[in-house]
């Protein structure tokens, strides 16, 4: 199973894609989380990356592309795998179909995790990430069990350098303009699958379930 989640920033891609994961055995593929774990570990990719990142642009597509290809073709991706956070362009889009079709295959869903606006910018400021693990936190909606720790490997959690209220908003303005596009994107390819992002976590994990089958 091949999937792709789409939506806002802090619409719970990562949140569901973790989930998603999990329960139908596939990888999770997160090009921030590569993107901040290259950040982290001060690599020449971090540091080209970080640039962008902190001002809320998008990486270039030249670097993001290589970088999801070689992943996808990896032996753990042989039954398929949620990609979260890419594509993030129409080039991003047609460079994965072009890869796919090289080997016979195609994406088998795009599911758009739907949040206006509105409701993003209280969720960012609230999140809580683990830049050793990946995993996220809500001080509200996901507590971790002890402040400021993560409950799956004890690191500390931080709010993220991208997460600053004017950092957000100009997300929000690369996500409409660059990344909302896809919606119709793969709506024609009858692919698009768009659950209620509002509702609580539990509820949006399992009207996804619902539309990949249990
Ligand atoms: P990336 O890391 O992908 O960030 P993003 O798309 O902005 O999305 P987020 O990770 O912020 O949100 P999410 O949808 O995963 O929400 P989450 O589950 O955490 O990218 C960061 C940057 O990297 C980009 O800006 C760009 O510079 C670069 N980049 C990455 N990929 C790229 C690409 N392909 N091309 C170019 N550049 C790229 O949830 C958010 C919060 O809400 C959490 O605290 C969570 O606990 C909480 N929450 C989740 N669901 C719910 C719910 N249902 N109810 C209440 N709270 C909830
Ligand atoms: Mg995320
Ligand atoms: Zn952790």
């Amino acid at each position: 199973m091949k999937i792709i989640m789409l939506g806002a920033p802090g619409a719970g891609k990562g949140t569901q894609a973790k989930r998603i994961a999990e329960k139908y055995s596939i990888p999770h593929i997160s090009t921030g989380d590569i993107f901040r774990a290259n950040i982290k570990n001060g690599t020449e990719l971090g540091k080209k990356a970080k640039t962008y990142m902190d001002q809320g642009a998008l990486v270039p597509d030249a670097l993001t592309c290589d970088l999801v290809m070689d992943r996808i073709q990896q032996e753990d991706c042989k039954n398929g795998f949620v990609l979260d956070g890419f594509p993030r362009t129409i080039p991003q889009a047609e460079a994965l179909d072009a890869a796919l079709k090289n080997i016979g295959q195609t994406m088998d869903y795009a599911i758009d995790v739907d949040v206006p606006d509105e409701n993003i910018v209280n969720r960012m400021g609230g999140r809580r990430a683990c830049l050793n693990c990946g995993a996220t936190y809500h001080i509200t909606f996901h507590p971790t069990k002890e402040e400021g720790k993560c409950d799956a490997c004890g690191s500390e959690t931080v709010l993220r350098d991208d997460d600053k209220p004017e950092t957000v908003q100009k997300r929000l303005e690369v996500y409409h303009a660059q990344t909302q596009p896809l919606i119709d994107y793969y709506k024609e390819q009858n692919i698009l699958k768009t659950v209620d992002g509002t509702r609580p976590m539990d509820e949006v994990f399992e009207a996804i379930v619902a539309i990949l089958g249990a």
